[in-house]
């Protein structure tokens, strides 16, 4: 089947083929979906503006986690001492992006200048990696900042560039870049920047998508878009703050169809994933003496006082002067996690219905967890959802691991050993 690309527009949804000279398409890659009844209380989003042409709303609202923060925060609060968490989707609004941000600039914050470091040294060898696999659609799973976005575009437009003119690339060489991100307005001002310092490419397209990783995955799925070869790029060690086996579920939405079951069009999965053991390190990186990680993790009460202001009213249980940060390194998990710990016993009527949350002093709410996996994690994670490992890149230390993952590929036995065993 000819490879078509899909154009800027939320409007339309028609998909013309035209496989006889591969001309771009009037495909518009998705509408919102239609929603219907009362919007529940969102952090996010308490009334749903228009998206900007280049933005398409992907959440969905029976599913959409963001759609269900509010239960979600009541249902895991009204769990038993030592079950209960809050989700770690409230730290990702506007307020906690920018304490975040605030975390990144720490100078004890490793992993994101040695991410960083090893993407500007391997940068070439990524894109071409990524260009040889001839991709259509990249999507970059919790984008962010896009702050490393534009160096990789860069690259890939030039691997585009020599492509074309050696037309050894099957397609019109052209890339849809999309950022998905569940915070509209980071989305928007991130994007804006990053047009600006791309503006000179030829061969990619800017677009985002406004929604969870769950929601890409089904947005992804649809059969419109099954003809083009679909990359995911996922950095920033954002992976890791699933559990493993939680990670292994979430790329099998990506690698299967969750109507079908059957593979998707996927050209492959760029990760970027943190190694580091050293207990010392990760504890400086993630609680730092100036206070910004427990600050971040705070803020978790504050959203989370917003979004149950409908359940509990004006509940002073979220007030951060009555809780304590604590930060700890599990061993066998292989991560840090982040808790919230009340300082004293509180408790809340639910309005409807006549359950209580009861919060004990000193009992522990998770939060967040960072994993750090080493290669052979990461090729274990990637095993079921049926991805293999074909190539890494790797810090000094080996700590940080880049790696690009396919469908189908035969298991390598140590990520290690084959890194950068094939040139494109
Ligand atoms: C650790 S930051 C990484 C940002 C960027 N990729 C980087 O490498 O610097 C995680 C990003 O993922 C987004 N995020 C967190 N949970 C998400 C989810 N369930 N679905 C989509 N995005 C999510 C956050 O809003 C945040 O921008």
């Amino acid at each position: 089947m000819a490879r078509v690309l899909p154009s800027p527009g939320v409007e339309s949804h028609s998909f013309h083929h035209n496989t006889e000279d591969r001309d771009v398409t009037t495909f518009s890659p998705g509408t919102p979906p239609s929603r219907s009844g009362a919007l529940p209380s969102m952090l996010y989003h308490h009334h749903r503006p228009t998206p900007s042409p280049d933005m398409i709303d992907i959440r969905s609202s029976s599913t959409s986690l963001l759609d269900t923060l509010d239960t979600q925060t009541l249902s895991s609060l009204l769990k038993p001492p030592g079950r209960k968490f809050i989700p770690s989707l409230l730290l990702w609004d506007e307020k906690g992006q920018s304490l975040y941000d605030s975390i990144l600039a720490t100078p004890s914050y490793y992993p994101y200048r040695v991410e960083n470091t090893l993407l500007q040294k391997q940068i070439s060898d990524i894109a071409s990696t990524i260009a040889s696999s001839t991709t259509d659609i990249l999507v970059e799973l919790g984008a962010g900042n896009l702050s490393k976005t534009a160096l990789l575009l860069t690259a890939l437009d030039r691997c585009l560039d020599s492509s074309a003119s050696s037309s050894s690339r099957a397609g019109n060489g052209k890339v849809v870049y999309y950022a998905l991100d569940v915070d509209r307005s980071l989305l928007e001002s991130s994007l804006a920047q990053l047009r600006k310092r791309t503006a000179t490419l030829h061969h990619i397209e800017l677009r985002s998508l406004l929604g969870t990783y769950e929601d890409g995955a089904r947005w992804l799925s649809q059969p419109d878009l099954a003809p083009y070869r679909k990359t995911m790029v996922w950095l920033g060690n954002s992976i890791a703050n699933l559990e493993k086996e939680e990670a292994s579920d979430l790329l099998a939405k990506f690698t299967s169809s969750q109507k079908n079951g059957m593979m998707q069009n996927l050209a492959g999965f760029l990760l970027g994933v943190d190694g580091c053991l050293d207990e010392e390190k990760v504890e400086r990186a993630y609680n730092a003496p100036g206070g910004e990680n427990r600050r971040w993790v705070l803020h978790a009460l504050e959203a989370a006082g917003e979004q149950l202001q409908l359940h509990l009213g004006e509940s002073k249980m979220f007030d951060a002067k009555k809780w304590k940060f604590e930060g700890r390194w599990d061993v066998g998990r292989q991560r840090y996690e982040n808790y919230l710990v009340p300082l004293k016993r509180m408790e809340a009527v639910v309005k409807k219905g006549e359950k209580k949350v009861v919060l004990e002093e000193g009992e522990k709410v998770f939060v967040l967890g960072s994993g750090k996996w080493t290669a052979r994690d990461v090729q274990g994670i990637c095993e079921g959802p049926g991805l293999g490992l074909r190539r890494s890149w790797h810090s000094e230390g080996d700590d940080y691991g880049i790696y690009w993952l396919q469908p189908g590929k035969k298991r390598l036995d140590s990520g290690i050993d084959m890194k950068n065993d094939e040139e494109c």
